[in-house]
């Protein structure tokens, strides 16, 4: 991820921020390609699609997650249009709820689901199961079984393990198991080592380097009740160049022949996954999904041509491209402090009312963002704060580096946008503190998809 070249968090002096960080000509502005399609400034106070951001305080409660519905929409429209002739699977990891799996399936995508739990949210949206593509490295017994009663359209297996389970499965529930074999290419994504995933040393997949890709799909074809659907290769996630892209396709498409020219099966499709980068900060220069499409197209035609192969099915799995510039999140200010620095200089923090629970991406990946003012204008002079937290951790930090106005205080409302995806994905109750609501805004009605938990919910788990 680009962000974690911004420099280590301590490393960065309070009056100056990283250097990619801009003083605004106006800190009341936002810098529109960070946020979702229908959010603008009205007289200082943000607004997303014709709802204002102390609407939303005032009748929902912060922190709070507000999903530009219409924006969610045209994003997914965008990679199935972009991606003509091929299927695209939202991945249901980078957020889901009932209400999106809805969307999802009406603007007529796919669905990739990594847990017999997020299979549960797509069948309660009665998301079709023939469009639910089953992921996962240690898929249980049971995650399997519900898997095949309720026919999924594909499992994506990713050990021998796995194969075993599914074969002796299908035999016992007499069905036959679609399945495609995740495959590791062996390339470096350049992203955070934690969100790479195709490189050789890591849990995901069958190495196509040391035979095991191969290895797997004859057992496949070997075995009774599986019908093998092709290869699956997903490098990493939060990428910018399609160099990655490129080169695992390549390596994927060989693989692909080898099964052709070898074991005489010419697999129908090929799924390049997700990945594809988004703007958190001004750093950070993500392609159109249009963009994206004809240049994978073309790689793998280019490929198929020199390897005079033809062209399988195409389908890939964007999580974060879709959900994640879609939401923002708006806490409320509790506490300010200028706390002066070793060597002189100071630096101000600004404590929100949550934190490292609704996003964890800065302190695990190290993940920069940015915010605004969001209840008013202020015609204050920019310093360069640090939003924090509430959470008892020092690396409680939601935006480590960002120009807002000087009297920010107390009770007024900060907007991060961009944390649409792996934030209530990856939110916990960390120090106790019940997990933020989610509400959808569309043409100026908002309605809760997530309601917020309470502390009745938690201590309802407390068993004394
Ligand atoms: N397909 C597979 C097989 C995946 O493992 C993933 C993400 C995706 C698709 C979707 O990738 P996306 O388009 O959203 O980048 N929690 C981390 C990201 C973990 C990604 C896991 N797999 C983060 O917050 O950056």
């Amino acid at each position: 991820m680009r962000s974690h070249e911004a420099g280590a968090l301590h490393g960065q002096a309070g009056s100056q921020g990283p250097q990619w960080l801009r003083a605004p000509e106006d800190v009341n502005q936002i810098v529109p390609q960070l946020w979702s399609a229908n959010v603008s400034k009205i007289d200082g106070e943000l607004t997303v699609a014709g709802e204002t951001a102390r609407e939303l305080a005032a009748e929902f409660g912060t922190p709070l997650y507000v999903v530009d519905e219409d924006d969610f929409r045209a994003r997914a429209r965008a990679f199935k249009e972009g991606f003509a002739g091929a299927e695209v699977y939202y991945a249901a990891k980078a957020f889901l709820s009932v209400a999106t799996a809805r969307w999802v399936e009406q603007e007529g995508l796919n669905l990739d689901v990594c847990t017999g739990g997020e299979l549960a949210v797509a069948l309660r949206a009665e998301f079709p199961p023939a469009r639910i593509g089953l992921h996962g490295n240690n898929k249980s017994v049971a995650e399997l079984r519900r898997a095949l009663e309720v026919g999924v359209g594909r499992i994506i297996v990713d050990s021998v393990d796995e194969i075993d389970r599914l074969i002796a499965l299908a035999g016992e529930l007499g069905v036959t198991a679609n399945v495609m074999v995740r495959v590791t290419a062996g390339v470096e994504a350049h992203t955070h080592e934690y969100i790479s995933t195709s490189h050789e040393d890591q849990k995901f997949g069958f190495s196509i380097a040391d035979g095991a890709a191969f290895a797997a799909v004859r057992r496949i074809l070997d075995g009774e009740g599986l019908n093998f659907l092709g290869l699956h290769s997903h490098i990493g996630s939060q990428i910018f160049v399609s160099d990655g892209f490129e080169v695992a396709a390549r390596r994927v498409l060989r693989l692909h022949e080898q099964i052709a020219r070898e074991l005489g099966v010419t697999a129908p499709e090929l799924d390049l996954g997700g990945g594809f980068g988004i703007a958190y900060t001004t750093q950070d220069d993500p392609r159109t999904a249009a963009d994206l499409g004809r240049e994978l197209t073309k790689i793998v035609a280019d490929e198929c041509a020199a390897l005079k192969i033809d062209v399988p099915q195409l389908s890939i799995e964007p999580g974060r491209a879709i959900a994640g510039p879609s939401t923002f999140t708006l806490y409320e200010v509790g506490t300010t402090k200028v706390v002066g620095l070793d060597g002189g200089g100071s630096r101000h923090y600004v404590s929100v009312d949550g934190g490292m629970s609704d996003n964890i991406r800065p302190a695990l990946y190290g993940a920069d963002y940015s915010c605004t003012l969001a209840n008013r204008e202020s015609s204050a002079q920019p310093v360069l704060a640090r939003v924090v937290g509430k959470h008892c951790e020092s690396g409680d930090i939601v935006v480590k580096a960002e120009f807002l106005p000087a009297d920010v205080k107390a009770g007024d409302l900060l907007a991060v946008p961009g944390t649409g995806a792996y934030c209530r994905s990856l939110a916990s109750n960390y120090n106790h503190v019940p997990r933020a609501a989610v509400v959808a805004v569309r043409a100026g009605e908002a309605r809760v998809i997530i309601r917020r938990e309470t502390e009745e919910d938690l201590l309802r788990l407390d068993v004394e």
